[in-house]
Order: structure tokens, then C-alpha cells, then sequence
């Protein structure tokens, strides 16, 4: 008899659950505020949840609770109003958890120094939910990792307590699809895959997403779903590689690379374009391919084209320093004792995030090669190079003149790219920016 109502209490758990979702009764938690947590946070405010945010930088806890935003593209209004009207709030530490019914994970998964996965942060949020585990807790992972992190390493965490997945909590995985900057593709209108250790966990995170996000597709399982974030990426990477490739060959061969891919894309299937540019930044494109070559060398599989790809776009700023000393070479110019401006230092544009930005790498190498170097980003105020601060020089007519060269590196469209080919004595474009102006021709260089 006992045995026949356990399963049957689980159920009606689960059931009673969905309930409360669909009737936006249950409090969520987002733990990690950054360009992940707090858009996702923000969403499932503004759909009617009432959430509370956790992070450890305490900053950002203040700010939040202060109504202000740090990331560009989120409004202060958007923040002030959920805050005021009780919609939101911040914490900087885990005390209540057991008040909230569903736990959200967005911390960060970057790599070590060898190039591994560094799961620390997620074992650390894992850890401390276990702390506070309850009966009925739902509990998602978006953050990007490799395929088995969920099954694997974060349910044996949680399964040390005396509780059960799938009966007393409910774990599962749905990556975050964020896409910076983009005000055409937001969290609500972004298709998003869901997936859960049981059935049930996958149904219950379903019907939760499907509260706030237009259309949600259910995995199998959660290795599916952690492997299709890396397909994702990974896609991005090795096109991004091709036609990496491609404009080095372009140059040799005297090619318009920006007009070769322009060309292609107006076939209307089976292609869509990838640019060159100066090198891959962020949090994604340069760190996710990283997961899926660790997890294949686990099983002694070469992932080739992934490797190569990572060794072609990660050599793409060495290729804008050789570029550069070619075109310093034409004036007459070394490199070393040149005084080069660089425009942009985010790795994308039209925001402030620098993590893995090429343009730091470039900024070291022109240093170490004897260059002057400085450089512009409305979205940048200060960069730190070799525990050396820099900030980012007001561009004027003098400034960009008393330069031997220009480079633009990110192409802000807040930039007057006309104005820049006008005073500068020549401009290196990585980004094909200065495409539509048709006064200056001659003072551009391509990638
Ligand atoms: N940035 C993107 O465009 C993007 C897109 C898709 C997926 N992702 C993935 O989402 C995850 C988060 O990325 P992000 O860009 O938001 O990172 P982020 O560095 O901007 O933010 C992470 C936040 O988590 C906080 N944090 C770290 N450990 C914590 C802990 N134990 N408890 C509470 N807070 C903690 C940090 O203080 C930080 O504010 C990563 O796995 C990333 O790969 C990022």
C-alpha cells in the first residue's frame, strides 16, 4: 500500500506545482546577475512572477536595488519600475532559499589557464542550494557546459540530501540563447530548449518557460540539450574560421573578401554569412568550442575541425599586427615608435563587454612591438593592460592626425566613419565599416 502512494504523492506534487506555476504563484530565483541573469530576470518579473536575484558582487546587488543598470541595452526605467512595485529585488546571499519555489542558475563557466572547464562557480551555487534544498524545488541550470554536467555532476550534489529527483525536487537543463545588444531577437521571442533529468522535471520546467517565452521545445534529455548550446556555438566559430581563412586568402590573391560574402548571401538557402573581423570575444564564441574539444579528448576523440578552428580565429590578431606593419611599411613606417589608434575594444559592437576581446590582445602585442598605442570606445571607459590602466582618448581632428594609423576594431554605429576616414592620416578596417562612404577611398586598408 505504502509503496503504491509514494509515487502517487509525487505526482500530485508535481501536479499541484504546475498548478501554481500557470497560475504565477510560485517566487523564482535567479542566481548570477549577469548578461544572462538579469534579462531573464527582469523577463519573468515583467510576465507577472515575483523574483528575487542573488548574486556575490555586492555592487551589483545596490544597483539593481537602487533601480540602475550596468548592462547598456537594459533601461533604468525597465529596472525602477519592477523594483518599486515589488515585483523585484536583489540579495547577496542565499539565507532564504527554501522560500523560493523554482532556483534558476546563471553563473558563469569559463575555462582555466589549461583550457579547461572551470565548473566552479556552478558547484558553488549547487553546493549551496543543497544547504537549503526543500520538497518541490524546482531547479534549472542555463548556464553553458559540456554534455553531462547536469545528470552527472550537479545530481549527485543535490542526491546527497535525503531528497529524490523527480518525486521531492525537479532538476533539469535549458540553455540561455542571449544574444547581446540584439533588439530584434529579446528573451520572449527567442525559442528556448528545455530539458529535465525525469519526465516530470522536463514537463514542470516546460510549463515554466512557457509562461514567459513564446515558443519552447522539449529535449530528451538533458545531454541534449547541453550539447545542442555547444552545436550552436560551435557552428558560429567554425564559419566564422571559414571566412577567416577566406580573407587571408582574398588578400593574397587580391579578392574583396566584404564583396565575396556580400555575393554569396544573396542565395536565398542553403547559406547564410559569417564576417572576418580581428578575432572572436565573449563569453561564448571562444570558450564554448573549448567544452566540446575537452569532453571529445575524454574519450580520445580529436575533435580536428574544432581545434583548427579555434587555432585560426585565435591567431586572427597576430594577422591584424602583421597587416599593420605592412601598411606602416608603404609609408616608410615601422612599427615600432608608430602611434596607432585603435576604435573600439569590446569584442562586439554596440556594447561594453570586453571579456576575451581581441582588441586587448591586439592593444599588448602593438605595446610589446614598441608601438604607441592608444585607443577610443564609447562603451569602454578604462582597460587594464599589464596591471597599466588606460582610458579611452576623446577623438578630435589633432588626435586622429598626429596618428600614422587608424584601426577600426569594433564598429560602433554611434562612430562617424566619414569623419574618422577625413582626419585620419590612414585607416585599417577590420570590420568593413567604412563601406558606403565613397570620399577617402584611398586611405583605407581592408581586411
Ligand atoms: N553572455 C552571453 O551572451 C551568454 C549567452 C548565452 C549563454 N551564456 C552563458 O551563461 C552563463 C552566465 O554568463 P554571463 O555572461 O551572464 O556571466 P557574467 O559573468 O556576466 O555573470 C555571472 C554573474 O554570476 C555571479 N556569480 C558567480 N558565482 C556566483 C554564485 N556562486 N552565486 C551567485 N552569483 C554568482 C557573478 O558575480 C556575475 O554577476 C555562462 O555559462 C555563459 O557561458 C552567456
Amino acid at each position: 500500500m505504502i509503496i503504491t502512494i509514494i509515487p502517487m504523492l509525487g505526482e500530485m506534487c508535481a501536479m499541484k506545482l504546475i498548478e501554481r506555476i500557470k497560475n504565477k504563484e510560485v517566487s523564482v530565483a535567479v542566481i548570477g546577475m549577469g548578461y544572462v541573469g538579469l534579462p531573464l530576470m527582469l523577463r519573468i518579473a515583467e510576465s507577472g512572477f515575483k523574483v528575487t536575484g542573488i548574486d556575490l558582487d555586492i555592487n551589483k546587488v545596490n544597483m539593481i536595488n537602487q533601480g540602475n543598470s550596468y548592462i547598456e541595452y537594459i533601461n533604468d526605467e525597465d529596472i525602477k519600475s519592477l523594483v518599486t512595485n515589488n515585483r523585484l529585488d536583489v540579495k547577496n546571499n542565499y539565507n532564504i532559499l527554501e522560500e523560493y519555489d523554482v532556483i534558476i542558475i546563471c553563473v558563469p563557466t569559463p575555462i582555466t589557464i589549461n583550457n579547461k572547464p572551470d565548473l566552479s562557480y556552478v558547484k558553488q551555487a549547487i553546493e549551496t542550494i543543497t544547504n537549503h534544498l526543500r520538497s518541490n524545488h524546482l531547479i534549472v541550470l542555463e548556464s553553458t557546459t559540456f554534455p553531462g554536467t547536469t545528470d552527472e555532476i550537479i545530481l549527485p550534489i543535490l542526491s546527497q540530501t535525503e531528497f529524490k529527483v523527480g518525486k521531492d525536487f525537479f532538476l533539469g537543463f535549458s540553455p540561455e540563447r542571449v544574444d547581446p545588444g540584439n533588439i530584434k531577437y529579446e528573451i520572449k521571442n527567442t525559442s528556448k530548449l528545455v530539458s529535465g533529468i525525469t519526465e516530470k522535471c522536463t514537463n514542470l520546467i516546460y510549463t515554466f518557460y512557457s509562461q514567459f517565452i513564446d515558443d519552447v521545445y522539449k529535449t530528451s534529455n538533458t545531454k541534449i540539450a547541453e550539447m545542442s548550446k555547444l552545436l550552436e556555438n560551435t557552428f558560429r566559430n567554425v564559419n566564422i574560421a571559414l571566412v577567416n581563412q577566406l580573407s587571408l586568402f582574398c588578400n593574397v590573391v587580391g579578392i574583396d573578401v566584404w564583396e565575396v560574402i556580400e555575393a554569396a548571401s544573396t542565395k536565398s538557402f542553403g547559406y547564410m554569412p559569417f564576417y572576418p573581423g580581428p578575432g572572436i570575444g565573449g563569453h561564448c564564441i571562444p570558450i564554448d568550442p573549448l567544452y566540446l574539444t575537452w569532453k571529445a579528448n575524454e574519450y580520445d576523440f580529436l575533435f580536428s575541425l574544432v581545434e583548427i578552428s579555434n587555432y585560426i580565429n585565435n591567431n586572427m590578431p597576430n594577422i591584424v599586427i602583421n597587416r599593420l606593419k605592412d601598411i606602416l611599411n608603404n609609408f616608410g613606417k615601422a612599427l615600432s615608435g608608430a602611434k596607432i589608434m585603435l576604435l573600439g575594444m569590446s569584442y562586439k559592437k554596440n556594447i561594453s563587454d570586453i571579456r576575451e576581446s581581441p582588441g586587448l590582445k591586439i592593444f599588448k602585442q602593438l605595446q610589446k612591438n614598441g608601438a604607441s598605442v592608444m585607443y577610443n570606445d564609447p562603451f569602454v571607459d578604462e582597460i587594464d593592460i599589464d596591471n597599466k590602466k588606460h582610458i579611452s582618448q576623446n577623438l578630435n581632428e589633432n588626435i586622429l592626425n598626429d596618428c600614422d594609423c587608424t584601426v577600426i576594431l569594433t564598429s560602433h554605429s554611434s562612430y562617424d566613419y566619414k569623419w574618422i576616414l577625413k582626419n585620419s592620416t590612414a585607416v585599417f578596417d577590420t570590420r568593413n565599416a567604412t563601406k558606403d562612404i565613397k570620399q577617402y577611398r584611398e586611405k583605407i586598408v581592408k581586411l
